[in-house]
Order: C-alpha cells, then structure tokens, then sequence
C-alpha cells in the first residue's frame, strides 16, 4: 500500500545488496522488494533482553477509530544490537520515517512490543518517554533543523539543556570536542546560516551525538546534501560508529550508502521484506 499520489511515481528497481552499484535511482524510484532467500534471515542478535532494540509484532496506523484509518505498519519483529550500522531501505511511502519515529518513541504503536534498552516502552508516560529519549536516542534528519538564531555550539548543546535544564563546562567541552571532530572547531561560534549545507549537516550530527546516545536514528541524512558532501557526512558517521560504538539507523534512498552499512533491512508496504548483512572493507 502505497501514499495515494505517490504510487504513480514508483519504478520498481531491485536492490542488490552487497555493494553492487545498482543504478542511483532518484527519490522518485523506488527500490522493490526482493524476497530474502538466504539462510539465517533475520540476521538479528539473538533473542535476549541485551538488544538495543527489540520489535515484535509491531503495528502501527494512523487515524484509529476513524473512516480514514490506515495501518501503515504490519506487525514488524526487529532487533538491533548495541554498535550496529544499519540501513532501513525501502520505497516511498513504505513506512520508514513511520517506523523510526515509533523508534524515537515520538508516535506510540498500535500494537505489539517496542522494547528499547531491554525496557517495555509501551505504557510509558510522557515524562518516562522523554527520558528515554533522552538516555537513549540521538535524531538527524533530512533537514537540519538547527536554530537560525543560535550558534553551532549552542545548538549542539541544546539537547543538554532540554534533558539537564543546563550546559555545565564539560558539557560544553563535549560539544566543542564533537564539533572538531566533524571538522568545525573553527565554526563553533557560526550561526547556521553562515555554514554550508554539509556543515549544517555536520552539525546536526553532533547534536544527535552530544548525549553520547547508544543508537542514532537517522531519516535520509544526506538526502538533502550534493553527492561530496553526502559522502563526508556519511564518513562522518562511519566514524563516529567505529570510534564510539553507536548504532545508526540510517534511512536511505541512496544505494551506495545502503551498500556502505554493515546491515540492510529493505521494508515495503509496512512489512520487512528483506534483512541482510554485509561486509564491508576495512577503514
Ligand atoms: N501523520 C500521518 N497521518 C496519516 N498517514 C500518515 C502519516 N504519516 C505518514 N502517513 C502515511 O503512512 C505511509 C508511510 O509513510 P512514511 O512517511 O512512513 O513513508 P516513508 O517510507 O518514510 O516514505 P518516504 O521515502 O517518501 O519518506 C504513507 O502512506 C503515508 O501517507
Ligand atoms: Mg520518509
């Protein structure tokens, strides 16, 4: 099921996986499913209380008890682990930014079991839910979403003082150290509109990072980015995935970006059609 309006648009192209570069497909075409036909699927962690992540039957749909209810997520079973890179793939209107945005804990599911950091999220009130958020999560979207009128540091920061009501001198430190090593020590004091698309983008990073979360959940980071910058702020991540372990969700329209992730799970039509690792070259 498809985004009315949208399905004309999708031309099915299969993903391949495993780095082959199937043609750059636009927003606008879509990567079809391909039934999964290797052994060991899904490629999860084990089932134990330790996953970072844990789906199970999850649902969700908009618009419950209306006449325009529509379920957009058909009861989907997913475990990450602490330290994953992983690639969510999939056409438009297939429910990606729905899932990460149950993952982030900003939509409640319908149905099933989300648990985060081994704890049951169902239930939580809102409080609970921001502090989990808090401890656990870091975002980056499409857009940066930086505030125009504040610097790049205290944008950086700004999550601090949302969850902490503070920034204290380490944390500040933290900030400044994050930004240098998105190569921006010298744009601390910038405000958003002094820097380039990628540095903006680079930004946003160490905002979602500054709380030193243990899984970045990321929507089409570099969607809005040309291909050199997409490819640093891909790097980026990369590394900050090798030099602190964090886990990333990254959603990607992008095959060559899927293909640098050491995981791919390909959803279609609100259901996990594909999940597969990969090996990737050494840094
Ligand atoms: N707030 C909402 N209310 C009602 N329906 C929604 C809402 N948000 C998303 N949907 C619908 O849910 C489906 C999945 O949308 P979603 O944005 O999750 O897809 P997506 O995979 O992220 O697509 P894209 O690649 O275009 O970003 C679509 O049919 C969309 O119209
Ligand atoms: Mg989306």
């Amino acid at each position: 099921m498809s985004a009315p309006g949208r399905s004309q648009a999708l031309t099915p192209e299969p993903f391949k996986g495993e780095g082959s570069p199937v043609s750059a497909p636009g927003r606008s075409q879509a990567l079809t499913p391909e039934p999964f036909k290797g052994e060991g699927f899904p490629v999860s962690a084990p089932a134990d209380d330790t996953a970072l992540v844990a789906l199970e039957g999850l649902r969700k749909a908009y618009n419950l008890g209306r006449p325009n209810e529509a379920e957009v997520l058909h009861g989907l079973s997913l475990r990450i682990a602490r330290g994953e890179f992983v690639a969510l793939i999939g056409p438009s209107g297939s429910g990606k930014s729905t899932l990460l945005n149950v993952l982030g804990l900003l939509e409640p599911p319908t149905a099933g079991s989300y648990r985060l950091l081994g704890r049951e999220t169902a239930g939580l009130d809102d409080t609970a839910l921001t502090r989990l958020r808090g401890q656990a999560l870091g975002f980056v979207f499409q857009f940066h979403h930086l505030l125009p009128a504040f610097s790049a540091l205290e944008n950086v920061t700004l999550p601090l003082l949302m969850r902490d009501g503070r920034v204290d001198a380490a944390a500040e430190a933290r900030a400044r150290e994050l930004l240098a090593a998105m190569g921006l020590a010298a744009a601390a004091g910038k405000r958003p509109g002094e820097l380039s698309g990628g540095m903006q983008q680079r930004v946003a990073i160490a905002r979602a990072m500054v709380g030193a979360p243990p899984l970045v959940l990321a929507d089409e980071p570099t969607g809005n980015l040309d291909r050199h910058s997409a490819d640093e702020v891909f790097a980026l991540m990369r590394r900050l995935h090798r030099e602190r372990g964090t886990a990333f969700l990254v959603v990607t329209h992008d095959p060559g970006l899927a293909a640098r992730c050491d995981r791919v799970v390909e959803l279609v039509d609100g259901q996990i059609v594909g999940d597969r690792a990969q090996t990737q070259p050494g840094p």
